[in-house]
């Protein structure tokens, strides 16, 4: 079944959950590649999601860092035990062992529980910080935040 996006997910930072929903995208790109028995296509997506994903958390992790979020340090950490999980189910993979329903189970499971929980715990701190920047200002005006377009200046530094 694939995963259908629910409101328990959104955190409400626009750029955060329309990354979230792409990695969602991905790992239901998984099951079908699954489904089809299409191993050449499974390794391509599992490549494809542990890319983004690796951008997404750099991403995240910098803007938290902007926000000045108290609990960086922590969540850094979970997203580092996520990646070396990820990082065995590979090398497993490379041996030749189809770990394709188990990393499936696995990344739903974990990623929803992540962006349900760990991730709305930042979105209020995130959200006044985003809200703070000058919307898109017109040529002459004044620069009104120290940090102008922190979010687009670190699209542009995590995202190709
Ligand atoms: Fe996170």
């Amino acid at each position: 079944m694939p995963i259908t996006w629910d409101s328990r997910l959104d955190t409400g930072i626009e750029v955060i959950d329309a990354q979230h929903k792409r990695i969602v995208g991905y790992i239901n790109d998984l099951e079908i590649a699954k489904q089809k028995g299409d191993r050449h296509l499974v390794t391509e997506v599992i490549e494809q999601l542990i890319d983004y994903t690796q951008s997404h958390f750099g991403f995240e992790e910098a803007m938290l860092e902007e926000a000045g979020y108290k609990f960086l340090k922590p969540h850094k950490k979970v997203h580092e035990l996520f990646i070396k999980r990820i990082t065995e189910f590979t090398m497993r993979a490379a041996k030749g062992e189809d770990i394709a329903d188990e990393l499936h189970s696995m990344l739903a499971k974990w990623l929803l529980n992540h962006i349900a929980n760990e991730d709305r715990d930042y979105a209020v701190l995130v959200k006044q910080m985003v809200n703070a920047e000058p919307v898109a200002a017109a040529p002459q005006a004044p620069v009104q935040s120290s940090k102008p377009g922190i979010i687009s200046g670190l699209l542009g530094r995590f995202f190709r």
